[in-house]
């Protein structure tokens, strides 16, 4: 259903309900998503994004409500991977004389994703583009989240098109965050920060204080996935400033997957200890649980303790994943330990240990291991370890 923003700015995106894994089998969206497109009627008509290529048709037909996409003079394209510019060759053939809008770096993918000798229209930082009662303004915003990634400004209308940057995988009958349940919206705001925007904080507090130093009316950010901020709409920008300085709550998740139980009941002795400081926290068992959620988990933690029974010389294979996302997000201010249970030779705490240590996290207690099931005294032990971390994770994070 088409939904009009402004006079003469309507989206004309998708929503896919049905969505549950994302970037091919890399993140979950449990609530789905959506493909954001804008189209503005001016004296040029502009398509601000499509959508991903399946929902081409969904694309064109909503379109057609407005205008007959024959009749689009310029394509946007903020970003080139296909959730949004997968029907750029579906609309193109509608248009073939319509200028494509990229970045510099837009420029490189666009054309390496589809081999098109479409009317390529390149530019920076600045840039305006008269449309008639308004200008598109550009803003280039390279690694949030890809090197091409560009923000759009519409004057006049007062929105800021900022493509992937402060959305959500949301699925809802509504457009707008004023209509959507507030709880569900943070948590997938946040999970969407956690597991893509995370490593590149440094760039997203720069850009957004670059985005605000313009001085530019911002009535609406209109990003391509999830609702539209309508109400209060810097309040999503004042959120990632937040969270670009990844300033840790006090708290803790415990990690950890086991064989026969001993790790499981060594991780949960850790987490009485955790309880008895009064540090809030979560004991997850990586092997049955997802893992983009466990980062969302990771992100506000100050603690990440992790715990593996050994096979083969080293940790559960289940532990990997998170362990490679621990890396390769940059997490930082993060505190941590290993722990596990082993029945003969027990490398993987502190294999564990070592992938903490060069994950960047800080390790505040040497790994601890016990032999076969934990007796009385080593669950005590565990406990006591929890404490000690407890307390650790309680001090104030020198930020
Ligand atoms: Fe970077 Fe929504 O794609």
């Amino acid at each position: 259903m088409v939904v009009q923003l402004k006079e003469g700015v309507y989206w004309v995106g998708v929503t896919d309900w049905e969505l549950r894994l994302f970037h091919g089998h890399e993140l979950s969206t449990h609530r789905g998503s959506t493909y954001n497109s804008y189209l503005i009627m001016d004296k040029k008509i502009v398509l601000v994004d499509t959508v991903w290529g399946p929902f081409a048709d969904d694309l064109i037909a909503n379109i057609r409500e407005v205008v007959d996409p024959a009749k689009i003079d310029i394509v946007v394209t903020n970003h080139s991977e296909p959730d949004h510019a997968g029907s750029l060759p579906a609309i193109m053939r509608h248009c073939p004389n319509a200028e494509v809008v990229v970045s510099k770096m837009g420029a490189s993918s666009v054309p390496g994703h589809f081999h098109e000798n479409w009317k390529f229209r390149t530019v920076k930082t600045g840039d305006r583009i008269n449309i008639g009662s308004s200008e598109l303004v550009f803003v280039e915003a390279p690694m949030l989240h890809w090197p091409d990634s560009m923000f759009t400004y519409v004057t006049g209308r007062n929105i800021l098109i900022p493509n992937d940057a402060f959305g959500q995988h949301y699925a809802t009958g509504f457009r707008f965050n004023d209509e959507v349940d507030e709880t569900e919206l943070w948590e997938e705001c946040l999970k969407y920060y956690a597991n893509i925007l995370t490593p590149f904080s440094d760039r997203v507090a720069k850009k957004i204080d670059e985005v605000l130093a313009l001085g530019l009316p911002v009535d609406m950010i209109a990003p391509s996935h999830g609702v539209i901020w309508r109400k209060n709409p810097l309040q999503i920008v004042h959120k990632y400033r937040e969270w670009a300085k990844q300033i840790p709550e006090t708290r803790a998740v415990v990690l950890f997957d086991t064989m026969w139980d001993a790790t499981r009941r060594m991780a949960e002795a850790i987490g009485d200890g955790l309880a008895e400081t009064g540090v809030p926290h979560k004991v997850v068992n990586l092997a049955v649980t997802d893992r983009n959620d466990v980062l969302v988990d990771v992100f506000r933690s100050r603690t990440v303790l992790v715990g593996s029974s050994t096979i083969n010389n080293g940790p559960l294979p289940t532990i990997m994943p998170v362990m490679t996302d621990i890396k390769g997000l940059k997490f930082k201010n993060k505190i941590g330990a290993a722990f596990g249970s082993y029945g003969w030779s027990g490398e993987a705490p502190r294999q564990v240990e070592e992938m903490l240590r060069g994950a960047g996290v800080e390790i505040v207690k040497d790994a601890i291991k016990f032999k076969w099931q934990p007796k009385p005294e080593e669950l005590d032990a565990c406990r006591a370890f929890g404490r000690e971390i407890g307390e650790i994770t309680k001090k104030p994070c020198a930020v």
